[in-house]
């Protein structure tokens, strides 16, 4: 298609059109959209819903057609739709939450896994995913720190890269679905981690930390981009001049579309910093905002805007042609259904294949945060006691999961019943997962349950729905239910593993120090309960590593590893600090319980001879770091080995650790292996105190280990 030609054909209000995104209710094909209602509220009439250029969250590939079909009868030049959706985890199977991809450390699973989601959603219409989220998440307290990979910016953007390759493959592929990187900028530190608050961070803050992880994504080639709802300094992103513009098409080139968060243009007016919706357009269009997501006041006032000269008639023009590049990019000219099928819905949703994936991706993600030994437990038990909330939930599958369901989901209960067709398997729910619940109805059931039982599985956590966008939490215990079931459980079965299910790192010191052994599944998806016995019996070896930190209390949050030292640091993070003029708590450590990159294995991996290639490197040079890594244990295992460096001194105070590159490694039993990183001088660049990008002379210490808190270390210096 010749989009120039066909641009220069259009009318304003058609050009108007491709700029506005609506939700599917008003496409509704068979009740012919709903203009009385919600559509009215919005002041949307039948005529913008005929020009309306995308639309999100359609979930078939039969309604997909339908709606395609009738709108392409009444757009006047016959421009089909662009069908959008969040396709965060999954689309029909669900796979674990970001979060927990993030702890994998395993970039190609991320990558197939987004490919089936890809694939699942393709032949359901889908054209383009609302996905990776790349917001630093570092604040426990903030519900959508499920949907990011963690809270570091290298691991979230080798994530964020893998994602994008999984959706958008090459381009070529039918099933290919552009991606969409979100939520720009720096979404993920909202005051007081409540969500859609204000972010308060200094341009170096949000240059080094929070914007590399968007910028691997531009970087991969991904094809739109999202600016976040929150204020930077008093700016909402959507009206963020310096950020669309400036960082993100001159600094970073990116050619693709820009799209607004959710209604964000008229939040725009509630944020204060627009009179009305005709202001919020003025600032967003010279921003740089392409698509208004969900409201109608680019299409209602860029005419008055452009007659007033407000905005341009270049601003609109080049706009309307990145979104048509999209669509002819995506064949929808020549097919404007792509892969969209029944058929094809019914060959690949849930497929075996798939399952098996998900099931794959909730084993490589869970972490095993403790055990003394009562994991895995024996395949030859006859007598097994699943108990909690989670044991017979198929609510696990986590939130912003497409189109998963919960009645696919495989619980705990099922799952170990499936490993273990010979035992005998008792259950009880013991109470709700609602939080601050205090009564526990069946606790009697399930002290018996668990005295009589050979051992005990017990499944506590978090609802799916208490974690995700809205839901953010200003306590992260758990429930005083739980904690009197978990007490009595473990009171009467010492051989209990603690089963957690979560969207996000809860506060849980006590469980911490009274359970043996505790598997966080996080929200694992449609195989959850599969994986989880797998895992507790044996079958898989827990190779997940932590991509987020677990709190102590929720008063440390933010909190993460790669902080800053500060002029008072304490002697001993991990321990309370009773006295002093220091950077500490009076009520607890200054670490978290536990940190960044922690995960154990039923294998015990040994890390020997860190050796450099040199003392002294220079820019162009390689500085190689070698170790030795062993498998001790008796099983086959994977070991993410992580490598941080810290620079010593710099014009700018540096973290006390920084990841900057890891390896996922898989060890036969007792086989060793020697892994060799490298090393050069823009591995160690940032952002100096003179606002460049570069790195400055001097000595590093680099830190190679099994997580962010058991390193072995060496020292190399930089000469320039
Ligand atoms: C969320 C986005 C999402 C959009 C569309 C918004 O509320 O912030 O992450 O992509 O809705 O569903």
């Amino acid at each position: 298609m010749d989009i120039k030609k066909l641009l220069s054909e259009m009318t304003l209000a058609e050009k108007l059109g491709q700029l506005t995104q609506l939700n599917a209710v008003f496409f509704n094909a068979e009740n012919d959209a709903d203009i009385t209602g919600p559509a009215a509220k919005l002041h949307i009439g039948e005529d913008d819903i005929s020009l309306t250029g995308s639309v999100l969250n359609f979930t078939s590939a039969a309604l997909m057609k339908k709606t395609q079909d009738a709108a392409m009868a009444r757009q006047p030049h016959h421009i089909p739709l662009l069908f959008m959706q969040d396709v965060i985890h999954g689309f029909r199977t669900v796979y674990p939450i970001p979060l927990a991809m993030g702890c994998s450390f395993d970039e190609t699973l991320v990558e197939d896994c987004a490919r089936m989601a890809a694939k699942e959603a393709a032949v359901s219409g889908v054209h383009v995913t609302f996905s990776p989220m790349m917001d630093l998440a570092r604040d426990a307290r903030w519900g959508r720190v499920m949907e990011s990979p963690g809270e570091d910016p290298t691991l979230n953007g080798r994530v964020g890269a893998a994602f994008v390759r999984g959706y958008q493959g090459d381009g070529t592929d039918p099933y290919d679905i552009p991606a969409c990187v979100k939520h720009f900028a720096a979404y993920g530190a909202p005051e007081a981690g409540r969500d859609y608050a204000p972010v308060e961070l200094s341009e170096h803050t949000l240059r080094e930390y929070y914007l590399p992880a968007y910028r691997a994504c531009v970087d991969a080639g991904v094809k739109m981009i999202m600016p976040a709802f929150n204020t930077i300094g008093g700016v909402p992103c959507t009206a963020n001049r310096h950020l669309l513009d400036t960082i993100l098409r001159r600094e970073w080139g990116f050619k693709g579309v820009v799209i607004s968060d959710y209604h964000a243009h008229h939040e725009m007016v509630k944020h204060g910093v627009a009179e009305n919706d005709k202001e919020a357009v003025a600032l967003a269009v010279n921003a740089g905002c392409d698509i208004e997501m969900m409201s109608t006041a680019t299409y209602r006032f860029a005419k008055e805007l452009l007659d007033e000269g407000r905005i341009t008639m270049e601003q609109i023009d080049a706009a309307t042609l990145r979104v048509l590049e999209l669509k002819n990019q995506l064949g929808l000219f020549e097919n404007p259904y792509r892969v969209a099928s029944e058929k094809e819905e019914k060959r690949l949703h849930l497929c075996p294949e798939h399952r098996a994936l998900a099931r794959r991706a909730a084993e490589e993600s869970a972490v095993l945060l403790k055990n003394d030994g009562v994991l895995p437990f024996s395949k030859a038990l006859r007598k097994v006691a699943v108990i909690g909330p989670f044991a017979k939930e198929q609510g696990i599958k986590g939130n912003w999961a497409g189109n998963g369901r919960d009645e696919d989901c495989v619980t705990v209960l099922a799952g170990v019943r499936t490993l273990l067709p010979d035992a005998e398997v008792a259950t009880t729910r013991g109470c709700s997962w609602e939080l601050g619940e205090t009564k526990v109805p069946d606790l009697e059931e399930a002290v018996e349950l668990a005295s009589e039982a050979d051992a005990v599985v017990l499944c506590l956590g978090e609802y799916q729905h208490h974690s995700g966008e809205g839901n953010s939490r200003a306590t992260l215990t758990l429930s005083p239910a739980q904690m009197t079931l978990a007490r009595a459980v473990l009171d009467a079965n010492k051989n209990t593993a603690v089963v957690l299910f979560n969207g996000r790192p809860l506060v849980i010191p006590e469980l911490s120090a009274i359970a043996p052994a505790i598997l966080d599944m996080w929200q694992p998806g449609t195989e959850g309960g599969n994986a989880a016995a797998r895992l507790l019996f044996g079958d898989a070896n827990p190779c997940g590593k932590l991509s987020m930190s677990f709190p102590y209390h929720e008063g440390q949050c933010p909190i993460y590893y790669s902080h800053l030292h500060t002029g008072r640091p304490v002697a001993n993070p991990k321990e309370i600090t009773q006295t002093g003029y220091c950077s500490r708590y009076m009520d607890v450590p200054v670490d978290p319980l536990y940190v960044f990159g922690h995960g154990l294995s039923y294998n015990t991996y040994t890390y020997d001879n860190l050796t450099l290639s040199a003392d002294v490197i220079h820019p162009g040079e390689e500085l190689e770091v070698a170790v030795t890594v062993k498998n001790e244990g008796k099983r086959y295992g994977k070991e993410t080995v992580q490598l941080y460096i810290r620079d010593k001194v710099a014009s700018v105070a540096r973290p006390v650790k920084e990841l900057k590159d890891f390896v996922k490694l898989e060890l036969e039993a007792g086989e060793s292996a020697a892994v060799i990183f490298t090393i050069t001088e823009e591995d160690l660049r940032f952002h100096t105190v003179s606002g460049a990008f570069d790195s400055e002379a001097g000595e590093f210490e680099v830190m190679v280990g099994k997580s962010s808190d058991e390193l072995l270390a060496a020292t190399f210096r930089l000469e320039k």
